[in-house]
């Protein structure tokens, strides 16, 4: 498995690891350890094959997107993600992230993220939206696989976050802004389909 943009913190690698997978992880920023390299993805030289490309909230920050689409599907058929759709936070959604961050703050926690998501934008400027993330991945891959999902418990942390926002979400009360989404790269499901 290739994990591309396994960040500081070194994201699912241990686990994968931990359940028997050959694991290289890659990020500028990526700890030492055993499966990690301090590498972008432009610069892995590597060929691969990989059975899987995973990447945690990385490809909405990628730059250009398509070229780096082309690398992950040249280098392995199958594609997890685990994503931020970060233009769908719409009013209600970031009036409930901001207030329980607040609340957080008040009782003495420190949330991770961010206490204003206006402030946060305009410090993020260039992330794909969404829509451009899945038509960039839709022009490469046949989805197998697609959820949303709560997202912003893993900013504010603290007890029952993240069943409370999947609780408001499932009311309708906020819109859900993480999505898990796995796909096979076409040319894949292609030759799969003509040698039957
Ligand atoms: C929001 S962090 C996510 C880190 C980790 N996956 C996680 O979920 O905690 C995005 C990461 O993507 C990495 N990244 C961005 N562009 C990259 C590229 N072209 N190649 C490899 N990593 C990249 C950044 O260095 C950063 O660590």
């Amino acid at each position: 498995m290739l994990e591309v943009g396994c960040g500081y913190e070194g994201g699912v690698a241990p686990a994968l690891a931990a359940k028997g997978y050959d694991v290289l992880a890659i990020d500028p920023e990526a700890p030492e350890g055993p499966f990690y390299r301090q590498i972008a993805l432009e610069d892995l030289d590597d060929p691969g094959p990989f059975d899987a490309v995973v990447g945690g909230r990385v490809l909405h920050h990628v730059d250009p997107l398509g070229a780096a689409l082309d690398r992950l599907a040249g280098l392995a058929p199958l594609l997890i993600l685990d994503e931020f759709a970060w233009n769908h936070l719409d009013e209600p959604t970031i009036d409930w992230y901001e207030s329980h961050h607040r609340l957080l703050v008040a009782t003495g926690r420190k949330p991770k993220g961010p206490s204003d998501l206006a402030a946060w934008r305009a410090r993020h400027t260039g992330l794909h939206t969404y829509e451009v993330l899945r038509a960039e991945v839709d022009a490469r891959y046949d989805e197998r696989h697609f959820e949303w999902r709560p997202y912003l418990y893993r900013w504010l942390g603290g007890p029952a976050t993240e069943s409370l926002e999947a609780g408001l979400i499932q009311a309708g009360a906020i819109r859900p802004v993480g999505f898990r989404y796995a796909g096979v790269r076409t040319d894949a499901v292609r030759s799969s389909a003509s040698a039957r």
